[in-house]
């Protein structure tokens, strides 16, 4: 028999949050593992184009509808000569990779990156290495890439077979300056000072660019929130955005608390936009600095298996994380998050794309295959879009070794005006109930239930492989529309998107 709980929820047109920016359903590849080098790049591969990529991963990223990618790193990043990556491949340097102890050879370079965002309708989300080099660095990269010509750096890229600009609008100041294992780590105040210096140069060179500036690696780290008071203290006049990373996973084989886990994320939001409008207060500043969460997922399965790795290797398979379904309605919630928060996060990343803790997997030399936390952030890329909605919600709660108060269920509701669709990313937390969410739809009449898509499972690690597709999505739904109201059923344990559109007239 099937256990019910019971929830409601209001949604009206007129409960506003913001205009969702679709940046949002940014991600990231870093130069790390597999995720360049028989990931995106494979020359030898059966699928690759006339640039080497590989086109069986162009059509996954694209499917997923990513409109902006973050590059080179990440820890790399903190080590990194850009210029070792341009040029005739033949003369690039092969170097020692710090941060993952790998090699590098630089085939793949900001050009090349560039080239490939482009095949996949995606933007560049640039960063300038703050750990090792400083503003020389970063305003020559700027120079290089968005620079017409006429110039040594631009004359440089042109040479290199590059005419027009990338036109990259997007500049990451550094990667997780605060981190003991960055290469180059800073205190608050030399992070601060670097960072400013360097974005008022990078504006003077082309001043359209917006700029992240380096929050905390993570909430758990014991200079947060300090460090974004500190460090805005210096950047807050010259920064756009200000940086937010965060990671989760089940170490504890406690579900119940794992799935709660965005409590975390949604306090460690709220306490950045505190710090960043203290700051405003403070400058009376008529700027309101945004968020940029450009560094978020689940990774915890390869931790073990990577101190393993062997060091100095080409490629070799670092933080391959396989995903179970647990992960996936954790990745939902995540996603539902974000989307709570789009007054203020206007840009995030799931970190990263393609067999780093990603969505999508291949095999060197061999095909390609879907993990479970693609279907979420399949979904919420492509119907997420619009504006997003509050709503008002009455669930019922648990309470978990971490958190209290943690309702069963977990929603954001997405209001396309455009293509007239109301749309309701759901999470049932519950691991053994149905949850039948009564939803009061009063401001969208004539709207009709387009699909209810489900991602269920009954075994919470199950998981996906190049052979078997475990864990996909169905659209077998007890969900129904009567007197105007939506009654949703929630499966135990699932991920869902609702889907209603308004009926057209004869
Ligand atoms: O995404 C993996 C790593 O996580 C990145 O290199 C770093 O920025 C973060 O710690």
């Amino acid at each position: 028999m099937t256990n019910t709980n019971k929830a409601k929820m209001i949604i009206d047109k007129s409960f506003k949050i913001a205009e969702i920016d679709r940046r949002i359903y940014g991600s990231f590849i870093e130069q790390l593992g597999r995720a360049v080098y028989g990931g995106i790049y494979e020359p030898s591969h059966a699928t690759a184009d006339e640039d080497g990529f590989r086109q069986d991963v162009i059509e996954l990223v694209k499917e997923l509808q990513v409109p902006i990618i973050r590059y080179p790193g990440g820890n790399m990043l903190s080590a990194y000569n850009w210029e070792d990556g341009i040029g005739p491949k033949e003369s690039r340097p092969r170097r020692l990779e710090l941060a993952w102890r790998s090699l590098e050879t630089n085939e793949v370079g900001t050009d090349e990156f560039a080239a490939w965002a482009k095949k996949v309708n995606a933007e560049v989300m640039m960063a300038v290495n703050l750990g090792t080099r400083g503003i020389d660095a970063a305003r020559n990269l700027v120079e290089y890439c968005n620079h017409p010509g006429g110039t040594y750096w631009s004359d440089l890229r042109k040479e290199h077979g590059y005419g027009d600009p990338h036109g990259i609008k997007v500049w990451c100041l550094g990667n997780e300056m605060d981190g003991p294992w960055q290469i180059g780590m800073k205190t608050a105040y030399e992070y601060g000072r670097l960072a400013a210096e360097t974005a008022k140069a990078m504006k003077l060179a082309d001043p359209s660019l917006e700029l992240v500036s380096c929050g905390s690696s993570g909430s758990g780290m014991a200079t947060f929130p300090q460090w974004e008071a500190e460090t805005l203290e210096h950047t807050y006049e010259y920064a756009d955005y200000i940086s937010l990373h965060q990671y989760y996973g089940n170490r504890d084989n406690d579900t119940a608390n794992y799935l709660a886990s965005t409590l975390d994320m949604d306090n460690f939001i709220k306490t950045v936009t505190a710090t960043c409008d203290y700051m405003k207060a403070k400058k009376r500043s008529k700027k309101t600095m945004n968020l940029s969460f450009d560094e978020w997922n689940v990774w915890f399965h390869s931790n073990d298996q990577d101190k393993k790795v062997d060091p100095w290797s080409f490629a070799p398979a670092l933080l391959e994380d396989i995903y179970t379904f647990e992960d996936a309605l954790l990745v939902g919630s995540m996603l539902n998050t974000l989307l709570k928060h789009s007054d203020r996060v206007k840009m995030a990343c799931m970190a990263q794309l393609v067999n780093v803790i990603a969505p999508i997997m291949t095999e060197t030399g061999g095909g390609i295959w879907k993990q479970p936390i693609f279907y979420p952030y399949y979904y919420t890329s492509v119907y997420g879009r619009g504006t997003a909605l509050h709503s008002i919600v009455d669930s019922p709660k648990y309470d978990s070794k971490d958190f209290t108060d943690v309702p069963y269920l977990d929603q954001a509701v997405v209001f396309n005006e455009e293509n007239e669709e109301l749309v309701i990313f759901a999470v049932n937390r519950h691991l053994e109930n149905q949850l039948l969410t009564e939803v009061d739809i009063r401001s969208f009449e004539d709207y009709q239930l387009v699909e209810h898509v489900i991602l269920e499972n009954d075994d919470l690690k199950a998981q996906n492989s190049i052979n078997d597709q475990k864990v996909k999505p169905h659209t077998r739904s007890k969900s129904f529309i009567e007197n105007g109201n939506l009654t949703a059923v929630l499966p135990k344990a699932s991920w869902n998107m609702v889907r209603l559109k308004k009926r057209k007239e004869s």
